[in-house]
């Protein structure tokens, strides 16, 4: 839904003031069309949703450890900073081995992370608060430690507990050689060689991810069913939706053959070997999980939510995962590995916005997140003045764009990398499979720090001796909550600000972005009846596209300049 460019001319309402012949000026109020087709206006279509990365966010009972307790405590924080809803990673039973992303029991809350009475109490306060509750789902694998997968290791080959999972004869001498050459996304073989009870090295089994991490064979009903087992478990507690796991995944090629760039998946880090990833069949088990939202909802008229980590080749093979009886939204990872260029903003921000139109779905935007490089260190370039600055231009680019958008936890407070973690504490399963740095992720999930001036900054209560599992350095001292809050020309300000705007205006919502001409270097667009968004990507200041005063800003901003790094948000009056 975008309308083209608009040719530089006389086209703005009356009353509107251009300050540079280089700027064109807004076009003609649009009326906004109600919605894309198939869609309400559910809730989750513009929503910000702010991912809790449980384990770092607050630990509530001093083991050093974020847990569902340590949420619940910040909840009015949460609520004060204005999202609409929550999503937390996930707190299931796990070794840990991929922080919970290795699930030995989908239906019960990690010790750690405290239990169904702590979860439940969570859901009545966020419904009380009016939070959105999404938890996260992992349907592609599961844990070495849950018990079907223990049963497949006492069972031996052929059984049918092996038929669950990927199990296989291997090649070469003596079954020697893995069944085929894939690798695995976090580095290595993607096959593993279990040890039968007769103490003899025995069959393969597969792993996308690590050994620790088994796939299972959704050719298998049961495990279509175990998951519809899963998710009544999970509604009937009353959350509101799921965010999937890898939801490309699931179905692999039914021969598994050899792939013919079988490490393209670890060298990318992604999941692009066509064979291992998006097969056709996976749609069938969206449909079905849609089904089941929408049984929910016709129960107690609540809309529930699918949002799908399906990172897939083409924005076409993308729009599959959200068509109207499929996932509700699909996340939008190109903003997560955009340099800081107009160009690049400018293509991919189009390029979302064409390719969602016909799906009834929203973009569904997201900068930061538990995987990647935060923001303010990404966009660096190793400037520590504007690293910042362009992250905060970023946010407020992407809150001013339709659809919905995902803040993951201690962006709002400015939070960088933490890029010099010693070896020894990295807890990351992608350093010891590669022994690289590229790509770990524990930079990004160091604990959160709320208050003071010394660790753990109030991430554990007073008085606790155990330290946060992951050491927070000095300089967070500059980013705790009590300090952002303090301080009104913070992060933890312009973000509130933003969202409160994106509540009241009347021309967020669902109107459709108009791309504004505009000097070199500065991305500009405008939405609905006079609003104005534009962000200075280039070295110096430039002519502002509207002369007032902005409503909001991501730095300083005079009237009628648009500083460098910077974002701004106006409104014109006619
Ligand atoms: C997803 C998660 C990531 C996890 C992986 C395996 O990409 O975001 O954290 O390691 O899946 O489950
Ligand atoms: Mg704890």
């Amino acid at each position: 839904m975008i309308t083209p460019t608009l040719p530089a001319g006389p086209a703005g309402p009356p009353g509107v003031s251009v300050p540079a012949p280089t700027t064109a000026p807004v076009s003609a109020p649009v009326v906004v069309p109600a919605s894309a087709p198939g869609a309400g206006q559910a809730w989750w279509r513009n929503a910000v949703i702010y991912q809790v990365y449980v384990r770092s966010f607050q630990d509530g009972d001093g083991d050093g450890i974020g847990d569902l307790a340590g949420v619940r405590e910040r909840l009015g924080y949460l609520r004060r900073l204005g999202v609409d809803g929550i999503w937390l990673n996930p707190f299931y039973v796990s070794p840990q081995r991929d922080h919970g992303y290795d699930i030995a029991d989908h239906c019960a809350v990690d010790p750690v992370y405290g239990d169904l009475a702590e979860f439940d109490a969570l859901v009545q306060e966020c419904r009380l608060l009016g939070l959105k509750l999404v938890v996260d789902t992992v349907p592609n694998h599961c844990s070495s430690q849950h018990p079907w997968f223990l049963a497949a290791l006492a069972a031996g080959p052929g059984s049918p507990e092996r038929a669950r999972f990927h199990f296989a004869d291997g090649r070469g001498p003596g079954g020697a050689l893995p069944p085929n050459n894939w690798r695995a996304m976090f580095g290595g073989p993607a096959w593993s060689r279990v040890t039968e009870s007769d103490g003899r090295p025995g069959q393969w089994y597969l792993h996308l991810f690590t050994p620790e991490q088994p796939d299972f064979n959704w050719r298998h009903p049961a495990v279509a069913e175990e998951f519809d087992r899963v998710l009544r478990f999970w509604l009937d507690r009353g959350v509101d939706g799921f965010r999937i796991d890898v939801a490309a995944g699931l179905f692999k090629h039914p021969q598994l053959p050899d792939s013919p760039d079988p490490d393209a998946d670890e060298r990318t880090r992604d999941s692009v070997n066509p064979l291992a990833w998006n097969q056709p069949e996976v749609h069938a088990v969206w449909r079905a999980w849609r089904a089941v939202c929408e049984e929910y909802t016709a129960k107690d008229g609540r809309d529930r939510l699918l949002v799908g980590e399906a990172s897939v080749p083409t924005p076409a093979e993308q729009a599959k995962y959200v068509r109207p009886d499929e996932l509700h939204q699909a996340f939008f990872f190109h903003l997560l590995h955009a340099p800081w260029d107009l160009d690049h903003f400018r293509t991919v921000i189009a390029g979302a916005l064409e390719d969602i139109a016909a799906t009834g779905s929203t973009v569904t935007w997201v900068l930061n997140n538990h995987d990647q490089v935060r923001t303010v260190t990404r966009f660096a370039g190793g400037d520590q003045v504007l690293g910042p600055a362009r992250a905060a231009a970023a946010a407020l680019l992407m809150l001013a764009l339709p659809g919905a958008a995902y803040l993951y936890q201690g962006e709002e407070l400015g939070l960088p990398e933490v890029t010099d973690l010693p070896d020894e504490l990295i807890t990351d399963p992608i350093f010891h499979r590669t022994r690289s740095r590229v790509g770990i992720r524990d930079g990004c999930r160091i604990p959160l720090p709320w208050s003071g001036g010394r660790a753990p900054f109030g991430f554990s209560p007073e008085g606790a001796t155990a330290h946060p599992w992951l050491p927070q350095p000095e300089h967070f001292a500059a980013h705790t909550v009590e300090r952002v809050l303090a301080d009104t020309g913070s992060f933890w300000h312009l973000y509130r600000e933003a969202l409160q705007l994106r509540r009241s205006l009347p021309q967020f919502g669902e109107a459709a972005v108009r791309w504004l001409e505009s000097p070199p270097g500065v991305l500009a667009f405008a939405r609905g009846e006079g609003f104005v968004c534009a962000v200075n990507f280039g070295d110096g200041p430039s002519p502002a596209p509207v002369a007032s005063a902005p409503l909001l800003a991501s730095g300083p901003c005079p009237p009628g300049v648009l500083p460098p790094a910077t974002a701004a948000w106006w409104i014109h009056r006619p």
